[in-house]
């Protein structure tokens, strides 16, 4: 009962912000948008659907070549056919829970042939129930965190990403939901796990993954994070039917959800100290006081990420 009630009253504040609503107020400020990608390398991973497939076939549009990384080798090729520029848009199969699979990346020809440009860390799913991975680490915490800080970090120390280029994180409003808990990050156990609450800190971790990069990369490159605002994807027809249905009429669509990712890459603004993009503008990392309240921070985080990424190896 509390906790239905937390979720009407956080849901109920973020309704007109998070939603179509918010997107379409805010967007008729805006001046017209082209961006030109021309020449650019991209890595989008979960390019093959929502948020992640309308950003690899926009960036693809405007002249980027495209890397675009998904397990699913069918949707890829779907994917390819449905560019406007197929010879650029280079499926990458590829389970980002895998450890060893993300380390085995950096090794591939296409990816080596250039720094990235532009990398998009958009994977990220909720699962409503418990699994673990091959290596024994917990899905969710794998796909969402582990398997892509493998593989911005294995990309930056074999300087793959070029120095004038940007990483973009995409995290969600749920993460307003939680402080950072490294002791809940990646859960252990069946009778512990709570899918909605395993996503929300997963998704604070990005936003502290992104400060721990900036501080230590000084920019080269540049850092962002974002959240999409509430899109209609098949990630939320599955993990949040409910949701989905309340507020289908509402929901945004995938490119609605893709723009502030696309308008970052054209942009690029220098990094910040703080903050999460939503809708162009940055805003804050935090809305409720509990969540600041941690007895961890960036570097904690990172130095768990690096040692949990290690004990996979072991
Ligand atoms: N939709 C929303 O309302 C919303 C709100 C806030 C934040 N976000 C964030 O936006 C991002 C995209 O969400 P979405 O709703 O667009 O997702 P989605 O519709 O579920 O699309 C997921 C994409 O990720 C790929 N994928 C899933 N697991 C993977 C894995 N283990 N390895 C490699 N690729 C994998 C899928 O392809 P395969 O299945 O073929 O691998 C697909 O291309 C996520 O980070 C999400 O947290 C979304």
């Amino acid at each position: 009962m509390i906790k239905a009630l937390g979720s009407l009253l956080f849901y109920g504040r973020f309704l007109r912000s998070f939603s179509a609503l918010g997107f379409q107020r805010r967007s008729r400020e805006w001046p017209p948008f082209k961006p030109d990608f021309s020449g650019q390398r991209w890595l989008v991973t979960g390019a093959t659907g929502g948020i992640g497939r309308a950003v690899a076939l926009a960036a693809n549009r405007r002249g980027a070549t495209v890397l675009a990384l998904a397990r699913s080798e069918r949707k890829l090729e779907a994917l390819r056919k449905a560019a406007d520029h197929p010879a650029r848009m280079l499926p990458v199969s590829a389970d980002l829970s895998s450890i060893a699979r993300v380390r085995a990346l950096t090794g591939e020809p296409e990816i080596q042939a250039a720094p990235i440009d532009v990398l998009v860390n958009n994977v990220g799913v909720l699962l409503n129930d418990f699994e673990t991975t091959d290596e024994g680490l917990e899905a969710s915490f794998a796909t969402n965190l582990l398997g892509p800080f493998t593989l911005t970090e294995s990309l930056k120390t074999q300087d793959l990403l070029d120095a004038d280029g940007i990483v973009i994180n995409v995290s969600s409003g749920g993460m307003y939901g939680t402080p950072l808990k490294l002791e809940e990050m990646d859960c252990r156990g069946e009778d512990d796990y709570d899918g909605m609450a395993a996503y929300a800190m997963h998704k604070r971790a990005q936003v502290e993954l992104t400060r721990y990069w900036n501080e230590h990369w000084q920019g080269e490159p540049a850092v962002h994070v974002m959240h999409p605002g509430w899109v209609d994807t098949e990630g939320v027809k599955t993990a949040l039917p409910g949701f989905r249905t309340a507020l289908r009429g509402i929901l945004r669509d995938a490119e609605q959800g893709a723009d502030t990712i696309l308008w970052l890459a054209e942009t690029r603004p220098a990094p910040t100290e703080e903050g999460i993009w939503l809708d162009r503008e940055l805003r804050p990392e935090h809305e409720f006081a509990f969540t600041r309240k941690s007895r961890h921070d960036a570097e904690d985080l990172a130095g768990f990420l690096h040692e949990r990424r290690e004990s996979v190896r072991a």
